[in-house]
Formats: C-alpha cells, sequence, structure tokens
C-alpha cells in the first residue's frame, strides 16, 4: 500500500535474519538515445532495522546501484555475472519504514537520484544489489536532461542534449521561424541542467509580415509592412488600401497616385488643381503672367508650374476656326517657361498683329501619371502693329465710397481674391464728371483706399483705379461716380478721431505683446541658466583637481543629463562579433555573467568576463546596468578590474572586463583554507590597497568593498571590482535596509555611513579593515551569524573583530585602526598601503602571530557566568563538526560554558587535527563568546 492506501506494485526483499545476503534485481535493456549522462531516480521504502526485533547485525539499511553499458541486448538466458556490472553508489534512506508501538506500519517514501555515466554504448542495464535490508523498491526513473526545443527571438532552437562537463555549454544555432529572416546569428546556449542561457544574435519578420505570439504573421488587410524589421505591420497611408494578406506595399485608390521616389508610407496624392487668378500685366514689349497656385496641390509639395504657348492666326480670311500652332520655341520666357517654382513669368519678342493663348500648366510629382485631366489657366492676347501688347486685366474689384464730405471723398476698393505678385501702390485717376476728360487728378496710395480731397462741394466725380506691380501698370478697373457732400463742418474731424483710436488700441497691443516677450524671455532664461549649471558642475567636477596632482578626476555620470552619453564618452563598443562566449561563470542582477574570449584582429586573444543584460528589460535598467561600464572605463589602475568596452548597438547588451581566473576573493580562500603564507595573504591586502588607493585618489568612493567584490587572477592579483551603487542597492545580498531606506552592507560599513549616509574614502579605509579580516581568516563572515542588528549594536558598544587565528598581530592593529570610531583618527589608504609595504619589506614582523583566543580585546574573563541552552552536541551539529563530539566529551568538555575559554591548542590536544577544522571550530567559540557578551550586555537573561 502507498501512503495514500492505495496497492502499488514493488520488487521488494527482506532476507533481514540471515547473515550474507547478495541478492540482485536487474532491468531490462534500456537504450541510451541521445544521453550522455543518464539520471536515475529511485522511490524505495526501507525498515528501520531498530525496528525489527532481534536481527542486529544481520540486518542492513542501504542498497546498491550498479549498471552496465552494452551495444545490445544480452542474449536470453546469459548468465548473470555481478562483476561485470559497474557501481554507481551505496543508497541510503533519509526516511525509514518503521514500525509504530500501535503496529501499525508507517510508510515513507524515499526519493533518491543518482547520475550514471558517462554513458556512450547503445544502451545499458540498471541493476540493484541488496545486502540484507528490508527493501521495497518502488519506481525506477531513468532519465537525461535536455535544453527543450524552443523558440526565441523568432529563431527555432531545436533539442539539445548538454554537455557531459557540466560547466561548459553547448552552442546552438537557432533557425528563423517561416517568413523571418536572420540579422545577427541567433544562438542560444545550452546549459548542463538542460537550461537555454544567454540569447545571441535575432532574426526579424520579413516583409509583409510581423511578430505574433513569436512567429511572423502575415500583415491584415488595411495593413502593410515594406520592410524586414521588428516593427508591427502599418496602416495603409491615406488614399490607399490593401486588400490581401501580407501586403507589402498599399495599392493607391483610383485617381491617386504614387510617385517612383515616394516612400512607401507616404500617402498617395494627385494632380493639382489649375492655377488660379491668372492675369497678363504688361509693360510696353513684354507680357508678365501672373497666377496663384492652385487650391489643390495633389497633397504634394513638388508643385511646379509650364508655360504653354499657341499662337493663332488673327487675319483669318476664310472666317473659320483659326489655326494654332505652338510657339515656346518662338518667344523668350524669363526665367524660363517650364519647370518654374514661382508664380510669374515674363515673354518677349512678341510678334505683331498675333493672337498668343498662354496656358499655364499646374504640374506636380504624379502629374502625367493615370490620365488625369491637365491643370490648366489661360489668357489669350493680341499684339498691335508694333509687336507692343496691351495691358492686361485689372487687378482692382469694386470701388466704394466710404465717406465723403463738401471738398473730399474717402475711398476704397478690393482685389482679386489672391493677386498674383505684389501690389507696389495704386493709382486712383478722377475727374468731374461734367467735365468728362477734358481735365484729371490722379493720386498714388500704397493703401486700398484713399481720401480724396480739395474736390468741390455737392459735385459728382467719376473715379478708377489701376495697380503697379514690379512688373508695370494692371489695367484700370471700371469707372464708379461718387458725389461729394453739401458743406458740413461736422464731418471735419472723424479720420482724426479714429487714428487716435487705432493708434492706442495699438498701443496697448504692444504693451501686452512686449509683456508676454519678457515673461517668455526671462523664462528661457531661467531654463538656460538651470542647464548652464548642470554642465558648469560637470566642467567644474571633470577639471576640478586635475592642473594640481595631475591625475584624472572620476566624473559621476549621474551629472550626465543624458547618461548614454557617458558611455560614450567613457567605454568602447565592441562589435559583438569579436566576442566568443565559451560559458556561464554566474549570474548577476542584469544577467548571466560568461566567460569567453574577445578577439582582435592581428592581436593575441583575450580572456574576459561578459556581462550581459537580460532581453525585456526597462530602459532605466539598462542605463543601470551601463552605468557601472561609463565608471569602470575611466579607471586605469592593475589593481581596480579592466572595462574592455561594451556592447550597446546590438542585443544583448553586454560590459566585457577582463577575465580573473580565480574569481571572488572570497569564494576562493574558501576553497584554499589554510594554504596561503602570510606573505601572500598581504601580497593580496597590498593589491586591494593599491586599487582603493588609486580611487580615493580620483574621488571615487566605493561603499561596497568586501572580500566578494575583490576578483583574483591566476597569478594571485587582487583587483577591485563592482562599482556602481545601484548595484550595491540591488545586488549585493549582503546589503540590507536601513532604518532611513538605504540598503547597504551592514556589516562591511562604517557606522557613520549606516547612521547618516555619511559615504566618505575614510568609510571605504573600514570596509578595507574589515575587508582584511575576511583575507587573514580565509573567507569567515564577518561577526559570523550575529544578526545586522546586533553588529551595529556591538561595534557602537565599542566592539571590534578579533584577530582570526594565526593573524600577524601587526594587521591586527592595522585592521582596528581601520575600525576607529572617528573617520578622522582612521589611517588613509596611502598610509595602509605604505604600513603594507614595510611589513613586507620586513617579514619578520609578521611572526608575531594571534594563537590564543585569550589575547583578543574582548577576554570572557571579563564576563560574568551565565546560563547556557544548548548541548555541545548540537553546537558541533550546527557548525558541521559532529564528528568530534566524543573528543569534547572525553576530555571533559560538556558544557559550552566550559568551551567558551577553549584555546587553538587546547583543540589541537583534544584531537581535532585538520586546520580547516580548527579554525572552524575556533571560529564558532568566538562568535559564540561574541554573542553571549552582546546578550548579556543588553540586559537579556537567557
Ligand atoms: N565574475 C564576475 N566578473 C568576473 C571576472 N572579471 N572574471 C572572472 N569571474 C568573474
Amino acid at each position: 500500500m502507498d501512503e495514500q492506501n492505495r496497492p502499488i506494485h514493488t520488487f521488494q526483499v527482506c532476507h533481514v535474519m540471515e547473515p550474507n545476503q547478495n541478492n540482485w534485481l536487474r532491468s531490462g535493456w534500456i537504450q541510451r538515445q541521445a544521453a550522455q549522462k543518464v539520471y536515475v531516480e529511485l522511490r524505495f521504502t526501507l525498515r528501520d532495522c531498530n525496528s525489527i526485533p532481534w536481527v542486529s547485525g544481520t540486518c542492513k539499511e542501504t542498497f546498491n546501484l550498479f549498471y552496465l553499458q552494452t551495444d545490445e541486448p544480452l542474449p536470453l538466458g546469459t548468465r548473470f555475472r555481478s562483476s561485470d556490472y559497474a557501481k554507481v553508489d551505496t543508497i541510503a534512506a533519509d526516511e525509514s519504514f518503521t514500525q509504530t508501538d500501535l503496529g501499525d506500519r508507517v510508510l515513507r517514501l524515499n526519493t533518491e537520484v543518482r547520475e550514471v555515466g558517462p554513458v556512450t554504448r547503445k544502451g545499458f542495464y540498471l541493476a540493484f544489489q541488496d545486502v540484507g535490508a528490508c527493501i521495497a523498491l518502488v519506481s525506477v526513473k531513468v532519465f537525461y536532461k535536455r535544453c527543450p526545443s524552443t523558440l526565441r527571438n523568432l529563431a527555432a532552437f531545436p533539442d539539445t542534449v548538454p554537455r557531459l562537463d557540466s560547466s561548459s555549454l553547448v552552442e546552438v544555432r537557432g533557425a528563423c521561424v517561416e517568413n523571418a529572416e536572420e540579422r545577427d546569428t541567433p544562438k542560444l546556449y545550452c546549459g548542463a541542467d538542460g537550461d537555454w542561457l544567454v540569447p545571441l544574435g535575432r532574426c526579424v519578420c520579413s516583409i509583409g509580415h510581423e511578430e505574433m505570439d513569436g512567429y511572423c504573421q502575415a500583415c491584415q488587410p488595411g495593413f502593410y509592412k515594406a520592410y524586414a524589421g521588428n516593427i508591427k505591420c502599418s496602416k495603409c497611408p491615406l488614399h490607399s488600401s490593401s486588400h490581401d494578406q501580407a501586403a507589402t506595399i498599399c495599392h493607391c485608390d483610383k485617381g491617386y497616385y504614387r510617385a517612383i521616389k515616394d516612400p512607401s508610407n507616404m500617402a498617395c496624392t494627385r494632380p493639382p488643381s489649375a492655377p488660379r487668378n491668372l492675369i497678363s500685366v504688361v509693360n510696353d514689349t513684354a507680357l508678365f503672367l501672373q497666377w496663384t497656385p492652385p487650391s489643390d496641390t495633389g497633397g504634394r509639395k513638388d508643385l511646379t508650374y509650364n508655360i504653354l504657348c499657341q499662337r493663332c492666326d488673327s487675319n483669318n480670311e476664310d472666317g473659320g476656326a483659326p489655326q494654332c500652332e505652338p510657339c515656346e520655341s518662338d518667344l523668350r520666357f524669363i526665367p524660363r517657361p517650364l519647370g518654374l517654382s514661382g508664380t510669374s513669368v515674363a515673354v518677349l519678342d512678341f510678334a505683331m498683329h498675333t493672337n498668343y493663348t498662354f496656358h499655364v500648366e499646374a504640374v506636380n510629382g504624379v502629374s502625367g501619371l493615370g490620365i488625369a485631366a491637365r491643370s490648366l489657366a489661360n489668357v489669350t492676347i493680341t499684339t498691335h502693329q508694333t509687336g507692343k501688347i496691351p495691358p492686361g486685366p485689372s487687378l482692382i474689384g469694386v470701388v466704394r465710397k466710404d465717406w465723403a464730405t463738401h471738398n473730399s471723398i474717402a475711398l476704397s476698393w478690393t482685389e482679386v481674391e489672391q493677386p498674383p505678385s505684389d501690389i507696389v501702390d495704386y493709382e486712383v485717376k478722377y475727374y468731374e464728371k461734367e467735365q468728362e476728360q477734358l481735365s484729371y487728378s490722379s493720386t498714388r496710395t500704397k493703401a486700398p483706399s484713399v481720401v480724396v480731397s480739395g474736390l468741390r462741394p455737392s459735385t459728382l466725380y467719376v473715379f478708377h483705379v489701376r495697380a503697379r506691380t514690379v512688373a508695370g501698370h494692371t489695367a484700370y478697373s471700371p469707372k464708379f461716380e461718387f458725389e461729394t457732400a453739401d458743406e458740413d463742418p461736422d464731418m471735419a474731424d472723424h479720420g482724426q478721431v479714429l487714428v487716435v483710436v487705432t493708434a492706442s488700441v495699438g498701443g496697448f497691443s504692444l504693451l501686452v505683446i512686449l509683456t508676454l516677450f519678457l515673461l517668455i524671455t526671462g523664462r528661457c532664461q531661467g531654463y538656460i541658466k538651470a542647464r548652464m549649471k548642470s554642465e558648469e558642475k560637470r566642467t567644474r567636477f571633470q577639471s576640478g583637481h586635475v592642473p594640481f596632482s595631475g591625475i584624472k578626476t572620476y566624473v559621476d555620470p549621474d551629472t550626465y543629463e543624458d547618461p548614454t552619453q557617458a558611455v560614450q564618452e567613457f567605454t568602447k563598443e565592441i562589435d559583438p562579433s569579436r566576442i566568443c562566449i565559451e560559458r556561464v561563470i554566474g549570474a548577476g542582477e542584469f544577467g548571466e555573467v560568461c566567460s569567453g574570449l574577445l578577439r582582435t584582429p592581428g592581436k593575441a586573444d583575450i580572456a574576459v568576463a561578459i556581462k550581459t543584460l537580460k532581453g525585456g528589460y526597462m530602459e532605466q535598467q539598462r542605463r543601470d546596468f551601463l552605468r557601472e561600464a561609463s565608471i569602470m572605463g575611466q579607471f586605469n589602475n592593475p589593481n581596480i578590474i579592466r572595462l574592455e568596452g561594451v556592447v550597446t548597438k546590438s542585443r544583448p547588451v553586454m560590459i566585457v572586463v577582463e577575465y580573473m581566473e580565480n574569481g571572488a576573493l572570497d569564494s576562493f580562500l574558501r576553497a584554499h583554507d589554510g594554504q596561503f603564507t602570510a606573505i601572500q595573504l598581504v601580497g593580496m591586502l597590498r593589491g586591494i590597497a593599491v586599487g582603493m588607493t588609486y580611487l580615493a585618489d580620483i574621488g571615487y568612493i566605493h561603499r561596497d568593498l568586501a572580500a566578494r567584490n575583490i576578483l583574483v587572477d591566476e597569478s594571485l592579483i587582487c583587483k577591485v571590482s563592482d562599482f556602481g551603487m545601484s548595484r550595491v542597492l540591488e545586488d549585493d545580498p549582503e546589503a540590507a535596509y536601513t532604518t532611513t531606506g538605504g540598503k547597504i552592507p551592514i556589516r562591511w560599513t562604517a557606522p557613520e555611513a549606516i547612521t547618516y549616509g555619511k559615504f566618505s574614502s575614510a568609510s571605504d579605509v573600514w570596509s578595507y579593515g574589515i575587508a582584511m579580516w575576511e583575507v587573514m581568516s580565509y573567507g569567515e563572515r564577518p561577526y559570523w551569524e550575529m544578526s545586522n542588528q546586533d553588529v551595529i549594536l556591538s561595534i557602537e558598544e565599542g566592539y571590534r573583530l578579533p584577530a582570526p587565528m594565526g593573524c600577524p598581530v601587526a594587521l591586527h592593529q592595522l585592521m582596528m585602526h581601520c575600525w576607529q570610531k572617528e573617520r578622522v583618527q582612521r589611517p588613509n589608504f596611502s598610509e595602509i598601503l605604505t604600513f603594507l609595504d614595510k611589513l613586507i619589506r620586513n617579514p619578520s614582523s609578521l611572526l608575531t602571530v594571534v594563537n590564543n583566543v585569550h589575547s583578543y580585546p574582548e577576554s570572557p574573563e571579563d564576563m560574568p557566568d551565565y546560563p547556557l541552552f544548548i548541548s555541545i552536541g548540537d553546537w558541533l551539529d550546527s557548525i558541521k563538526m559532529s564528528q568530534y563530539k566524543n573528543n569534547f566529551l572525553a576530555a571533559g568538555y560538556t558544557t559550552l560554558d566550559s568551551i567558551s575559554t577553549m584555546s587553538i591548542d587546547d583543540i589541537r590536544r583534544i584531537g581535532v587535527c585538520l586546520i580547516g577544522h580548527q579554525r572552524r571550530i575556533i571560529s564558532s567559540i568566538q562568535s559564540l563568546r561574541l554573542q553571549l557578551h552582546h546578550i548579556q550586555q543588553s540586559g537579556f537573561q537567557v
């Protein structure tokens, strides 16, 4: 029965009473398929030998898993030879199948997974050996991992089996989905666990198709896409449509056209309507044709005009239709007859007694396409005997009398709707009607109105007006007759009143306009000043220290209004084809971190680390990601991680830095516990100090100096890395929120920075002291498992980390110096560097080491007795040193109280020989003492 009391089939054996059991169960032949490494998941129950009476000695609680590879199934009847099978592992249960006091059996299923392989033959058998356990095998699941076929960036990637070597990746090229085409070669990397990593390159949808749900779908009717790319289908432009799917262009509606050079997203257009208001103005032997543009330009801007001329025979003796022929070539056109962009032309060299008809044609880029009617306006003239031409039509409309006095008449008139060229002035010709042309007067006016004075009362006058343009006079308007008034003095001041009112209204408007202008320009000045301030701030900042120290000053990328400008200024763009990604080495806040090679033609490849920005990022994330590059790009020091460049112009966005073979300092030291000499460790500390001296000199405050942010190369050179505050806030798992809302790596941060946010190079020095402690303790966690709150309180109370075991006293003294409460009393980085150099030059100074917990500043002797609440056994279990329980008990250490005074010699004496184990135990004792001290200080009773 299973856990739900349902019957299940199992293979079981329970020969626990008989000695020397050797029972085998073998699977059928399992085909390997594409697997290189096979996983076997076993579900089984196992009885706890203690629960079976009278079985001691013979009962076992494990069984063994074996396998045999073959290219064919073994022939039927082949004798089983256990020696042919290779052992995979001994399998023990986490839970046991026991019997309760009441006799009810409680079934507990165990699940264990083992890796089998590498498997290379066509198939294999699994075999299970029982050596005397009470066991039921419930299920065996055999599987291998593969990166499942997937679609990414419009490319399909096939099912892929990962490499055997779990840290290296399989590079897989993708094939573009239907109706897509390649941009940068699409690639994915298949990781050991069957996950796809680091998408590179992409495909884009072809013309007529757009991306939808990872595929390229055809544009719907009414939409089109003329170019391949990851853009959507666009709605057909005005006056065009598409009736089928997957349109690459929209066709123009009837009567509308697209010129050859018109882009596909431009509305379809049509030829213009005819030019308007065509007039001819005559100046002796020249004819000036003027017109206004057509009311409908057809939706285009490329409007021009052509002049077409026809000469017709005016002396047609038959009285029939006049004979006309083209005459452009006989006449002179200024500037030219065709392709005019302006709205006038001068025509010269007329023949005598000839009728000329001029057509002005408006044309645009689509005239002549299709069968649209020509856009013509025409005018006909007849020359005199001399070849002179009579004047053209008047530009004047109706002439009106506005008012009249006994001796003056005020006239005004309208011009034709849009005069083809600027009117220079008007000539008003008038005479007394009764005198009828015997004598006449004339006056000129620039406005289309005039007050004609000096007239006689109650007299009828005849007026006609003509306009003068740059091309000469137009014809006179028709004649208009108006009469002066009887003698009446009241009307005299009318005009003046008007002038005063107009002037004052004008003056007020001027005042309003002036005020608005001042307001606007005032605001603009404010804006310009604000901009100047930010520029000024940056320029001052950038050039601040240069003249004095000769050292370049760090420029905070946040002082740039546009952060991409900082990226351009401080980083080099790398062509992604030069980057060859080899494996994933970690995960950052923004995406995977990979290692690989940077290729430069004619140069050796450089090993690099590549930080990638995951797809689907927000603009702010992209900025934060690249912010680190624009900081790093400003540094040039052998102990600062070197930026090779960035990839920002293609996806994924990447930051490429030099590769550091030994990775982060904290994990490197943990992996090599106790393996370096003091001089080697001081050499690492020196490297960090060199990098930090450089940063302090150029005015950069790191804020997150810690061993995890130091990288180590193959020659053990340490370089400072991880720049950019956003990462401190988001990425550093050590960063915690303070009461003021900041996120800070508490254990590494100086008190004034935690409390007041006062970060400085002096607070970096505090962090440097903590990093020194990490180095000298081979990656121990500062303040061990104390809570952040307790760390803050104990620092406040004056507690400082004790010297790690074996740490030269001089180094611990330097640490203590870095942890001065008053930041001005801390050494600066160049003083630290000088001190370390002295130690290196005089290695005997490193011989006095701290080996004894009694010599730590906080001595347990000072502490009162306190009740202890866990046993030695629990304590050793918690630090995974359970194997020494008997050593402690045998030596008489039975309470935590008793071990709190143990020295390293005591630890050795009770039989802990491995240096790593000695270190772990002594560190934990230090931690316990500190916690107990803190508990006692805060008045708690445990
Ligand atoms: N992890 C993060 N950055 C690295 C680098 N530059 N070298 C090696 N491992 C890293």
